[in-house]
């Protein structure tokens, strides 16, 4: 907020996913050019007086169009080297969400989250039931070629196993332990506010790679994905899903504890 004149600054901050940037100029020149690239359409669409929540949608479909991450064209596959996808839309006005996981075949999951929070009394759609959604609502059907892209079939073929893949991408090292370069990186996501003052966060992945048919990350969840609250905030995460799950539920557990 300006000090001076009591107007509201949109703001909005996008994400690529959680990994260690790698030296290679040509691979952080592409990741820091889609990031910005998000950016800007999120902040365009502030600027002409959009909402917090239109702003999350367009950037995070701007990620999930640049095959360099991982999320609708780019996303990473699974253990049948299939395209399985989790996005989530959130807005903190009135604290309406909608979420798709495990879908398949759709270009834009973080869109289709968004039909499910706008045109159902749902907030959660999976596998079949999303695709089915999707259909109904109109969104097109892609092949799913199409949203698979040579580096996602390399880091398939490298990382065999769920394990490998964990254990490539978030293993701890000491700092001054020689790292390996990670092959990957998971999760896209935004957050916004608008010039109402009202926030909104929005986060899309394929997951992680090599990962169980139907197994669903913490990105598609309120509250582990992400959350938004015009009182409090906006934030989107990313990282090993699981792990996220577990330390979300530990963290509730204990905000309960000391509150009583
Ligand atoms: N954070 C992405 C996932 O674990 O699926």
């Amino acid at each position: 907020m300006d000090d001076t004149t009591g107007e509201i600054t949109p703001t909005i901050l996008v994400h690529g996913g959680a990994w260690a940037m790698p030296d290679e100029t040509e691979l952080a020149e592409t990741n820091v050019g889609g990031v910005k690239a998000a950016v800007k359409v999120g902040y365009e669409v502030l600027v002409n007086g959009g909402s917090a929540v239109d702003a999350v949608e367009s950037a995070v479909r701007c990620l999930e169009d640049n095959p360099v991450f991982n999320a609708g064209h780019g996303s990473v596959l699974n253990s049948l080297k299939e395209v399985e996808m989790d996005a989530v839309i959130m807005e903190g006005d009135h604290l309406n969400a909608g979420a798709v996981a495990c879908v398949q075949n759709i270009a834009n999951p973080d869109s289709l989250a968004r039909l499910v929070m706008d045109k159902t009394d749902h907030v959660l759609l999976v596998g079949q039931g999303a695709n089915m959604f999707a259909t109904e609502m109109g969104v097109p059907s892609v092949p799913m070629e199409t949203l698979v892209t040579p580096n996602a079939v390399k880091r398939r073929e490298e990382m065999k196993t769920y394990n490998q893949a964990i254990k490539k991408q978030y293993e701890i090292r000491k700092i001054d332990e020689a790292v390996p370069v990670q092959t990957g990186h998971d999760t896209v996501g935004a957050v916004a506010l608008d010039s109402k003052g009202n926030v909104a966060f929005a986060t899309s992945t394929g997951g992680i790679n090599a990962k169980r048919p139907g197994r669903v990350g913490d990105s598609p969840l309120i509250g582990s994905g992400g959350y938004c609250d015009n009182r409090v905030g906006a934030v989107s995460t990313t990282g090993h899903g699981e792990a996220i799950m577990k330390v979300i539920q530990h963290k509730k557990h204990l905000i309960k504890l000391y509150s009583t």
